[in-house]
């Protein structure tokens, strides 16, 4: 990752790859590893200096899965950052993605920058919780840290996104997340997974932004997940060294959005 003051930090947010250990096996009917793979031109093309994943690597939460998945971030020769979704398996997975919120939340400076990734998962729920060991952590890690922003990385969203069928999954006590997030006055950011779709909201200073997965998406305001046009896809971002936040989309059809 760059590391020098002044820089323009970028990264790709990877999300929801929902990658089996059966090369046959589909996710809403579309191969996963297809999706990714389609993916990494453009993603290679934007050269990021990291890959943030957002959760939900695997399906079933086979070593073959996230060997799979880490074969393809790898390929592209950049540092990568991971998060759990819900169906991931924490164990298994950090020991093929070793930089996470394995335990505790993981803190990374990086210029002006300091990016947090959280582990919202909790053994057989599908909805999320930040439990009270890791606010503590979280609110003491923001305390000591000198970073002039800050970026908050985790798989389930803190806030509604619209979409009745995945927002009924959301974090449990969202709002008190959001509450501490805010009351710390330089968070410019949070990330989530989990909703396969593009969402991007401003409030109260931070932008909000849901990623799209990198197989298969909803259209937005659904009550059921009903498959969109655009097909895999994965986010980019731009943090400023004044706090600015610029984002968009990467497809396979490789233009952003
Ligand atoms: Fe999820």
């Amino acid at each position: 990752m760059r590391d020098a003051l002044g820089e323009t930090l970028r990264l790709v947010q990877i999300s929801d790859c929902h990658v089996s250990s059966d090369p046959d096996a589909t996710y809403r009917g579309r191969d996963a590893d297809s999706g990714l793979k389609s993916l990494l031109p453009a993603v290679s093309a934007f050269g990021p200096d990291a890959l943030l994943l957002s959760g939900d690597i695997s399906e079933d939460a086979s070593p073959e899965s996230y060997r799979c998945v880490a074969r393809r971030v790898e390929s592209l020769g950049v540092p990568v950052l991971a998060l759990p979704g819900n169906h991931d398996d924490p164990g298994v997975m950090r020991s093929f993605f070793p930089e996470g919120p394995w335990a505790g939340p993981l803190f990374r400076h990086q210029g002006h920058w300091l990016l947090v990734l959280l582990d919202s998962t909790e053994r057989e729920r599908i909805d999320g919780v930040i439990g009270v060991r890791q606010m503590k952590a979280l609110r003491q890690g923001l305390a000591s840290s000198p970073a002039g922003h800050v970026l908050v990385a985790l798989h389930h969203q803190p806030v509604n996104v619209g979409s009745p069928w995945i927002d009924k999954y959301s974090l449990e006590a969202g709002e008190r997340l959001m509450d501490l997030l805010r009351s710390d006055g330089r968070v410019r950011c949070v990330a989530w997974g989990h909703v396969h779709q593009d969402f991007r909201a401003r409030r109260e200073g931070m932008t909000l932004l849901g990623a799209p997965s990198t197989v298969a998406n909803s259209r937005t305001g659904q009550e059921k997940f009903a498959l969109d046009d655009l097909g895999p896809a994965c986010r980019w971002l731009e943090l400023a060294p004044d706090g600015t936040v610029d984002t968009g989309l990467l497809s396979a059809r490789s233009e952003t959005q």
